[in-house]
């Protein structure tokens, strides 16, 4: 199947002459096993860890070792009674576990403990359970076990509360007594109760034996689907654990960090959750954004998520079967717990999105749904650091233009600026960018730049950005403002980035600090004249390339907590957190910086969306963080970070996108082609193929390569070879072509919570196979993709759920009865994507960037299921207006074609108009078996021109059919 553009009208066919009698399975394709997606201990190690250390955790190298499958050694979930600690890294051996009334377990296992818990440490329920007045019911518990931890005292007494949130979700609440515990302010991201649940699907027990918990079951189907029975609870200032129960193994989420696969291997893997800036490797580590928030997938295709709303520095461990559990283990904050429980995986990340999506109200009752994105940003981008000047920025731009490469995007990394300072640009290096950025926006295309969260405050350098930028007073506007960051003393905190010496905005103070912002994005627009189209805000964890301040860190427990769990460079100056950021004692309006550093990145994009729309009411923002948080993806896109040229990252970035999409981010991709470095012509192909489908479509790279310090070279369509550009550009030429399709699913992001790009468990929960496949992905509900993601590769192993699909180009149908491997043709210049039978995607001529693509006309693709059916639907409105949906100046298609002989096209609502004569002037049917002797347009007998048959799929070419009119066409097989 070849990826090529395909036009609307097709070539005259002699439909007559082709009777679609033959079977509908013509492909040729063999059926393979795929255990490489479905086996899970098919991993291969990538990893570069010394022998005695595994996941980055020492294990006791005296502890023999046995090849194969390990005995089973439990009868019970455990909970490690000395978890590493990167503070202090010496573990008890078996006399000192004794010491500590723990359990020592002999077994050959090489990560979990062989020093657990028992159930007399937690806490104990002694008096009742009631109903209190914020809540469902709640209870006072009391610790039972040491009184200490890491030599600090552990909460004698903690409040336990139960609060229902509707039919599908509950909160469940610890505080202990007497604390004063930070808790993640409203403004950062306030949960809403619904109204009363009037049909719950969860009951809830306080269990008192074996030791305290709380167990929320699933009425239907009994399922247990959390339980915190566990031994191990503990509450004290800076460390809390708490185990749960799950019902299956099958756990996805958790971030961010290059998990590399989809699925968990719940084979005692710890994942630190803390932002920092640290590129996604094969290194086991934390990466930029934090999401203590996994979905579980139940046996019947259930799908519960549950929600940890706690950002302190905290890992969580897993085990495996057949006693899956999870252990939390955070050092600060309060349990604050959020389960969801979904009839499918869509339906439950549409109650962590939103809760109250079925009430239609618009309170946030979870984390919030994301905005609609501008229509031009489903384009593809042009992005990279180190084009060192205008000209070059200019040469890579134009040569993609006389490549024929649509692209809607230049991008304009750090070089752009003066010495690095925000909101200015360098006169002499980018003298012109003005006038370019006006050429660019005359063209019909936009243009994004980044800026960092470092302010420059070298004074040498900041009188230079002054007499290059005249008016540029940023540093001095933030002291006078009082917008940043403070350390422990009080005085403004110095850190060391791009600029040199900076500082940080405290965007937590985020009303006054708006105005700041909106002052200095204001600057650039009218100042510097550069009136960029979005946002990229990087650096955000915020990155220092310091250790905490010019002057260090205080050694104090919140720079050196006395537990430290699994973060990169945690094992630092004998234990700290403060590597490649600020101190943790560093004071920001929210709060400590402790308690709130992985809310940077959040509180940055809420504050530059806010002042966007403060000074843009009517625009929707684009901006893209590379730090974020939970509810984030209410302001911002973003992207996967400084991923490697690799294989394997390609990968990797499904897998990214896919957890992401679980976070509520629909729009994200990573970079095409790999960051650091992609000489590999084949790889790069590859890369450019699989991103026809990524959400956020952006070719970046790194000016150095890591690997030898060398420059990294262009990677830009049009830097390769005309065979390399003719590719590229068909498979960009097919992502214009669907882009109606895509905007529509991104409509349904926004409106009901149901993601973009959706893993194959995520559309067929019920079937096993599908469960651990990220290999392949599903863009909306309706094209599966499925890339070639190795060298030298010209086929593509592929699971086919069961159902009829068809390729684009319609000589293949893929009739998968019941869900099955088949080995598909992958030349080099093709990309393999299915239509799922029963879709109907609307698409439209492509053009050389969204500004004229959407003029083009339009064509349905129909792709028939079982029953001859299919239906589908389109969304269109301006493509940037804030409140396109909420003003209802939208139009709303609905098609459905029936029994393979009639298609409705219905406007369900029409106020928006799309300019020209916007007319669908194509419609192509996929999966006819007969087909027709006489043609009905609203009544009106087609010519026998317009009907064609190419391969097989049947077409109406050179219509005109209004899209914001009732349509029907009918048709009689003879
Ligand atoms: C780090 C970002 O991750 C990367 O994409 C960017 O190119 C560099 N910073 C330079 O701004």
């Amino acid at each position: 199947m070849a990826a090529t553009g395909r036009s609307n009208s097709g070539r005259h066919t002699c439909f007559m002459c082709i009777l679609f009698m033959m079977s509908a399975a013509a492909i040729v394709m063999s059926a393979l096993v795929l255990n490489r997606m479905l086996n899970d201990d098919d991993e291969t190690p990538r990893s570069t860890l010394s022998p005695d250390t595994v996941a980055g955790q020492k294990v006791d190298s005296s502890t023999p070792r046995v090849p194969g499958p390990v005995p089973e050694f439990r009868t019970e979930a455990v909970v490690d009674c000395d978890p590493p600690n990167q503070r202090d890294p010496s573990r008890v051996d078996q006399e000192q576990c004794g010491q500590r009334q723990c359990k020592w377990i002999q077994h050959s296992h090489e990560r979990a403990p062989m020093c657990v818990l028992t159930k007399s440490v937690g806490y104990s329920l002694p008096g009742n359970v009631q109903a209190g007045p914020r809540s469902l019911s709640e209870a006072r518990i009391v610790r039972k076990g040491p009184t200490k931890i890491y030599d600090r005292p552990v909460y004698k007494e903690v409040d336990v509360s139960v609060d229902e949130y509707g039919d599908n979700a509950l909160r469940i609440f610890f505080r202990p007594v007497n604390s004063s515990a930070f808790e993640i302010p409203d403004e950062a991201l306030k949960i809403n109760r619904p109204s009363p649940a009037t049909n719950k699907k969860y009951k809830v027990e306080f269990v008192r034996e074996p030791t305290f918990g709380i167990k929320v079951t699933r009425k239907s189907s009994n399922t247990v689907i959390f339980d915190s029975s566990l031994p191990g609870l503990t509450f004290s200032d800076q460390f809390l654990q708490i185990s749960t129960r799950l019902p299956t193994d099958n756990v996805y989420g958790f971030g961010e960090h290059n998990h590399r696969r989809y699925r968990h291997d719940m084979n005692w893997k710890t994942w630190g959750m803390f932002s920092r800036d640290f590129a996604p490797s094969d290194e086991p580590w934390n990466l930029y954004s934090v999401h203590p928030v996994y979905m579980n997938l139940e046996t019947d295709g259930r799908a519960n998520m549950v929600f940890l709303k706690n950002s302190n520095a905290m890992e969580v461990t897993l085990q495996p079967s057949p006693y899956p559990a999870i252990t939390y283990r955070t050092i600060g904050g309060v349990l604050d717990f959020y389960v969801f429980l979904g009839e499918n995986p869509n339906h439950a990340l549409q109650q962590y999105i939103q809760a109250s999506i079925s009430t239609g109200a618009d309170r946030n009752n979870a984390i919030g749904r994301p905005p609609m994105p501008p229509y031009w940003s489903l384009g593809f981008h042009i992005c990279r650091w180190g084009y060192g000047d205008l000209p070059e920025m200019k040469k890579v731009h134009e040569r993609n233009i006389l490549a024929e490469i649509p692209f809607d995007t230049q991008w304009g990394d750090i070089d752009y600026m003066y010495k690095k300072f925000d909101f200015t640009y360098d006169k002499t290096t980018f003298a012109g960018l003005p006038q370019f950025v006006e050429q660019v926006h005359n063209r019909g295309k936009k243009f994004v730049v980044i800026v960092d969260s470092g302010i420059g405050a070298n004074k040498t350098l900041y009188a230079e950005a002054r007499s290059n930028s005249p008016g540029y007073s940023m540093y001095d506007d933030a002291v006078q403002s009082n917008v940043l960051v403070k350390n422990a003393t009080g005085d403004i905190l110095i850190g060391k980035v791009w600029p040199g010496q900076s500082v940080f905005p405290d965007f937590t103070n985020v009303d006054k600090i708006t105005d700041f912002w909106a002052r200095w994005i204001n600057f650039f627009v009218k100042n510097e004249s550069i009136p960029a189209d979005g946002l990229w805000i990087d650096m955000d964890e915020p990155a220092s390339f310091i250790p905490g301040s010019e002057n260090g860190c205080q050694r104090n427990d919140w720079n050196n907590p006395p537990f430290i769990p699994k973060i990169k460079d945690g094992e630092k100056d004998g234990g700290s957190l403060y590597y490649k950021t600020l101190c943790m004692d560093a004071q920001q309006k929210w709060g400590r910086h402790y308690d709130v550093h992985s809310m940077y990145g959040h509180s940055e994009s809420m504050v530059t969306y806010r002042a966007l729309t403060k000074l843009y009411p009517n625009k929707r923002p684009f901006i893209v963080t590379r730090s974020s948080f939970a509810g984030t993806s209410q302001y911002a896109s973003t992207w996967l970070g400084d991923n490697d040229g690799q294989w394997s990252h390609m990968h990797d970035s499904i897998v990214g996108m896919l957890e992401y999409q679980m976070f509520g981010f629909p729009m994200v991709g990573a970079d095409i082609c790999g960051f650091f470095g992609a000489d590999q012509r084949e790889m790069c192909l590859r890369w450019y193929q699989l991103a026809t489908f990524y959400p956020f479509a952006r070719s970046h790279n790194g000016i150095y390569s890591p690997h030898n310090s060398s420059f990294v070279p262009d990677q830009d369509p049009a830097f390769w070879d005309p065979d390399f550009v003719r590719i590229v550009r068909n498979h960009l030429l097919l992502r214009y072509k669907f882009l109606p399709y895509m905007y529509t699913c991104f409509k349904e992001a926004h409106v009901d919570g149901k993601m973009v790009l959706r893993s194959l468990m995520f559309e067929f929960p019920t079937d096993p196979n599908t469960w651990a496949i990220d290999q392949q992905f599903m863009f909306g509900s309706s094209i599966l993709v499925s890339p070639v993601l190795e060298e030298n590769k010209k086929t593509v192993d592929a699971y086919i759920p069961k159902g009829r699909w068809y390729t684009y180009n319609g000589d293949n149908e893929v009739n998968s009865l019941n869900g099955q491997n088949y080995t598909l043709d992958a030349p080099l210049h093709v990309l393999n994507f299915h239509a799922k039978g029963g879709s109907i995607i609307p698409m439209q001529d492509p053009g050389n960037s969204t500004h004229y693509s959407r003029m083009n006309p339009m064509g349905l693709w129909c792709a028939l299921d079982e029953s001859n059916s299919a239906s589908g639907s389109l969304f269109m409105d301006d493509g940037e207006s804030i409140d396109s949906i909420a003003r209802k100046n939208y139009l709303e298609l609905r098609f459905t074609l029936q029994k393979g002989r009639q298609l409705d096209i219905n406007v369900m609502h029409g106020r928006y108009i799309p300019p020209g004569n916007l007319s669908l002037t194509s419609v192509e049917i996929s999966g006819l078996s007969v087909f027709p002797t006489s043609v009905y347009i609203d009544g009106i007998k087609m010519d026998a021109s317009h009907i064609r048959l190419k391969r097989k799929i049947l077409q109406f070419v050179d219509i005109s059919l209004a899209v914001n009119k009732n349509h029907t066409i009918t048709w009689n097989p003879f």
